[in-house]
Parts: structure tokens; sequence; C-alpha cells
């Protein structure tokens, strides 16, 4: 077993694991964060996306140990105060969801991208978000959305989370996780 610290979504969780946890079982398993959740197993349909020190990653293919000393945001890091992220509202505003089990992700790596790039093209987006799959196939309304938090500005505060997740990624320094736990060696 491995000692490893972890900020996650604002709080600083110290637990042992196993070197081959995969970080989406980790954050699942371990500190029930469940929004996060697991799609395939073959690293390719993104629902398990988060945002390790502000970077889009697929948590299935991030071992727990690789996170170690930095900082996680998912999905239930990002609304602030009881209020919804800018691009969790216009996922909701533009029914860009079915089952909604792809959301998460989606709106994560949407999240990246207008970090990367607040004004995308149509095709930008589309090939933005190439890396999530929606088994539902409703990406018409995902696109319409995505759009919909780059006209409200959203690319500005993708990543400026509770959690800080922009800290590394624009060289600012990182947020000082206020609480602090310290996971249970039984869960
Ligand atoms: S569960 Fe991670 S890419 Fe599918
Ligand atoms: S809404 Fe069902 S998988 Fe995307």
């Amino acid at each position: 077993m491995t000692r490893i610290s972890v900020t996650v979504d604002g709080v600083k969780y110290t637990d042992e694991v196993e070197p081959r946890t995969l970080l989406v079982h980790h954050l699942r398993e371990r500190l029930g964060k469940t929004g996060t959740v697991v799609g395939c197993d073959t690293s390719n349909c993104g629902a398990c996306t988060v945002h390790l020190d502000g970077i889009s990653v697929k948590s299935c293919n991030v071992l727990a140990v690789q996170a170690d000393g930095h900082e996680v945001t998912t999905i239930e890091g990002l609304a602030k105060g009881g209020e919804l992220h800018p691009v969790q509202q216009a996922f909701h505003e533009c029914h860009a969801l079915q089952c909604g089990y792809c959301t998460p992700g989606m709106i994560m790596q949407t999240c990246s991208l207008l970090s990367e790039n607040p004004d995308p093209s149509e095709s930008e987006i589309r090939e933005g978000l190439e890396g999530n799959l929606c088994r539902c196939t409703g990406y018409h309304n995902i696109v319409k959305a995505v759009q919909q938090a780059a006209k409200a500005g959203s690319g500005a505060s993708s990543q400026g989370t509770d959690a800080g997740g922009s800290g590394v990624a624009d060289g600012s320094p990182a947020e000082t996780a206020e609480a602090e736990q310290t996971v249970g060696a039984t869960a």
C-alpha cells in the first residue's frame, strides 16, 4: 500500500492505496465521488473525465498514486455556493442530456475546451469533445450547450473551480485546501 494525499474538490484526502488503483476507482470507492462515472474499460468513452491540476484527464487512465500531491476537480466541485457552473447551466437549459451518463465527462471536457478556446466553432467543439462518447447520441444539443456556454463567457471561469483547479495549468499558485480528511483504512 502507498500513502497518498490528493486534494479533491477543495478537500485534501490522505489515504492508503494499492499502487494499481485507478484514480477513478479511488474517487468513487474511497472518496465517495460517484459523480465521476465509468463508462468503458477501454479508455475511450470519456465518462470519467476530471481535471488534474486544471488539465482534463480520463481518470480511468491515471493511477491514484500519480495524483499524489496534486489537485483533482470532479463534476461535484464545479458548482459554487449552490449555483451551477455556467457550463452545467447551459447543459441544463439546452437539454444536452438524455440518460445523463456521459454528462459529467462532457461537462468537464467542455470546461477544458472553453478554457483553451473561449469561442470555438462548431467543428472545433465537435473535435474538442471527440474523446467523449454519448451513447444516447445526443450530440446536437451538447454542441448547442457548449455554444451557449461560450456565449456566456464560460471560458474564463471554466477551470477556476472551488478546488483551485487552474493552479498549475495557468501558473498561478494553487489554492490551499481548507479542509483535510484522512480516509479510514477500512471504508
Ligand atoms: S471510463 Fe474512462 S474513458 Fe471510459
Ligand atoms: S446522455 Fe446518455 S450517454 Fe450521453
